[in-house]
């Protein structure tokens, strides 16, 4: 049954109210202006109020008003003489669950009663089940976050492994790949592309020398120039490491950013001879960061050329073999915001 809170300044009115009611097994509190009546509104939930239209110091429409400021769902019945009948439809319309004319008859009254606790207890299940849903969600999104950290992790290690994996035959470049990776990613952050687009250059980044498995640990660390078909053999560490990943589905185009990491925008890369447009941008930020990393880097067959000088090779070889943006972005990087490669991570 119901709570109901009857507001009327007479008395009789009240007590008549109040007895239809608790023999319909409601339970009733009793205001006679509007006043108390928001005193009770403060102290007790109710279901149903029943107001007078018409009262001294306040209106009943205000009580209305009042009331739909606190909670929408409590059922306002407001109960009018037959002056004020325009009045109660205007309150209908302001959202009143209803109306009735005096006299009030006890059926009439009771019935009425009825229908608005009815009402609210539909409102009070909805709102129960909106709040569950709204939890059920909240707790689903949670998992699918901690699920997707998980796996972003797992992906992460499992890219790193790789790296490493390839690195242990080639002391030398040891570190290469993730010093490429960090760079091409501050390149594509710089140049303002996508999360996304950052991240997949970054991971491709770890990895881009995959490839380098199928070659001879001696050609890798050879102290001297390589022969034309000892290069020929290191050229195909691309397409060996697009081969290696060709399988996995991976979130991001990291296989063909891999296969084109040697190419050059002129065309005279490989594997492909693939030109402008045709290469991924974040395979020609990666082309950049690898360069810029390899000439900076001790190799068996020469020492670091400093950071400067390979600078200045790609300034030299801006729009034409490396893109411009990733060229301005990384030497921005070094020059404007002194970015510095990190020996040991
Ligand atoms: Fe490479």
């Amino acid at each position: 049954m119901a709570r109901v809170l009857i507001v009327d300044d007479e008395e009789n009115i009240r007590i008549a109210f109040k007895a239809f009611l608790e023999s319909d097994g409601h339970e009733v509190q009793t205001a006679c202006q509007v006043r108390e009546a928001c005193l009770l509104l403060d102290k007790h939930a109710f279901d149903v109020v029943v107001s007078d239209i018409i009262m001294p110091g306040m209106k009943g429409t205000e009580l209305l008003k009042l009331l739909h400021r606190e909670s929408e769902d409590i059922q306002v019945i407001m109960v009018t003489g037959e002056p004020a009948i325009d009045t109660a439809s205007e309150a209908v319309r302001s959202g009143a669950f209803d109306y009735l004319a005096k006299p009030v008859s006890g059926k009439e009254l009771q019935k009425v009663v009825i229908n608005a606790a009815k009402v609210k207890v539909l409102h009070d299940e909805k709102k129960r089940l909106e709040k569950e849903n709204h939890q059920y969600r909240t707790r689903l999104e949670e998992l699918i976050q901690e699920r997707t950290t998980a796996l972003s992790e797992a992906l992460l290690g499992i890219i790193n492994a790789m790296s490493v994996t390839v690195e242990k035959r080639d002391p030398y470049t040891a570190g290469h790949q993730i010093r490429v990776a960090k760079l091409t990613r501050m390149i594509a952050e710089e140049m303002g592309l996508q999360k996304e687009t950052v991240e997949g250059a970054y991971l491709a980044g770890i990895i881009h020398d995959v490839g380098k498995i199928s070659i001879p640990a001696e050609l890798l660390s050879k102290p001297s120039q390589l022969l034309d078909e000892e290069f020929a053999l290191i050229k195909r560490h691309s397409q060996t490491g697009y081969d290696i990943l060709k399988g996995i589905k991976f979130p991001w185009p990291i296989q063909d950013i891999v296969l084109q990491h040697h190419e050059r925008i002129n065309g005279s890369g490989y594997p492909q001879a693939l030109s402008g447009d045709d290469i991924l941008i974040e395979a020609k930020i990666l082309a950049v960061a690898d360069t810029v990393e390899a000439m900076s880097s001790h190799r068996p067959y020469r020492a670091s050329l400093g950071i400067d000088k390979s600078l200045e090779e790609i300034r030299q070889k801006r729009d034409i073999l490396y893109d411009a943006a990733p060229v301005d972005a990384c030497i921005m990087l070094f020059k404007e915001k002194k970015y510095e490669f990190v020996t040991h991570d």
